[in-house]
């Protein structure tokens, strides 16, 4: 039987931080509100000329450098991504064309902040029916491209930047299960409600924004990671304490340990990031892997649980072996 199993990880922020006081300067906020409603003290903003791909590929060229392998020998290229450079080619043609690799399956996925697991899901799958052998599996995002800056409550929460997970196939399991959900009903909650074929005017003229019911989203996003986290553990006969590392999407401090206290997982077994990275959606999780795999927490054969959830809404859980 063949398994996919993670073998490195990489990540990338963009150089301009900006603090909660920053944005104090820009919109009626105060650093005290959003530290004690979203734990999010800075994030990371892409200066106008990085796109999408530009945080991807050196993403994805740490991930290669932390295994030591070349771009060719990559057979899988996918990108989860809400705000990709262009209509079309993809995110991630573009980057299989900047890393020089020819002829591999490329193609991005979107499924907003749950984008991650999405694209893991896949890559799997086509490891396990050895379609693949070895796939860059990245979430990248410049999601402050679809912020209203002068929107208190939507500008402070979220960030840029990108992850990267290089998966192989391998003799002995790392990915174990995988688990992914969708509710369409939900989709006035927490969206950008324009396109290519609905209000292009909007896009054009830059006023794509997201739009969001707040503490909606908060109350649904808790029970789902709840659930999703339950369904992986039951799927793979084992309990909350025999989880190393948990890596939730990185939203919002106070749903992080909603969950996490539901779940019964101390905090001090909770990869956070959010209070530096704010929420970057679909890299959030992949973000914080590498965060914690090159502080040292993460150690080969540490057993993780990892869950995302966004717009949609969409939500996914995976249980591994690292
Ligand atoms: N600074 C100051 N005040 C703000 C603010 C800001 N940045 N943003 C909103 N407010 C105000 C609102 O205008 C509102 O004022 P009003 O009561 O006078 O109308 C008030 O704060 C709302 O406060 P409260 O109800 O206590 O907020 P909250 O505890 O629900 O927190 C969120 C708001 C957005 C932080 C919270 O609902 C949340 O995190 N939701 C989930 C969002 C999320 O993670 N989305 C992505 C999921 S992938």
């Amino acid at each position: 039987m063949t398994y996919a199993r993670i073998v490195s990880t990489g990540s990338y922020l963009p150089s301009n931080r900006v603090s909660n006081h920053d944005l104090e300067k820009m919109v009626d906020t105060s650093h005290e509100w959003i530290l004690s409603r979203t734990g999010i003290e800075n994030r990371h903003i892409a200066e106008d000329h990085e796109s999408t791909s530009d945080l991807a590929e050196k993403a994805a060229i740490s991930a290669l450098e932390a295994a030591n392998l070349s771009p060719d020998s990559i057979d899988l290229i996918v990108i989860a991504t809400t705000t990709a450079d262009q209509v079309f080619p993809s995110s991630a043609c573009l980057l299989q064309d900047r890393l020089g690799i020819k002829g591999c399956p490329a193609f991005d996925v979107q499924a907003v902040c749950a984008g991650f697991m999405y694209a893991l899901d896949i890559a799997e799958k086509f490891i396990r029916t050895a379609s693949a052998t070895r796939a860059l599996v990245i979430g990248a995002e410049t999601f402050s491209r679809i912020i209203d800056w002068k929107d208190r409550s939507t500008c402070v929460l979220f960030g840029d930047g990108a992850g990267a997970i290089i998966v192989e196939a391998s003799d002995t399991p790392g990915i174990h299960t995988t688990h992914l959900h969708a509710d369409g009903q939900y989709k006035d909650l927490l969206s950008v409600p324009v396109g290519v074929s609905k209000n292009f005017n909007k896009v054009v003229n830059g006023s794509a924004f997201t739009q969001m019911q707040g503490g909606e989203v908060f109350r649904i996003a808790v029970k789902c990671m709840e659930k999703v986290a339950e369904e992986a553990l039951e799927a793979n006969g084992v309990d909350i304490d025999s989880v190393d590392w948990m890596i939730p999407h990185q939203a919002n401090m106070r749903i992080i340990t909603a969950t996490a206290k539901r779940l019964g997982i101390p905090m001090s077994k909770v990869i956070v990031t959010v209070n530096q990275h704010g929420n970057t959606s679909a890299a959030s999780i992949p973000l914080a892997f590498d965060v914690a795999v090159r502080d040292g927490r993460i150690k080969p054969g540490d057993r993780i649980l990892i869950e995302g959830f966004g717009g949609g809404f969409t939500w996914g859980a995976a249980f591994l072996t690292y």
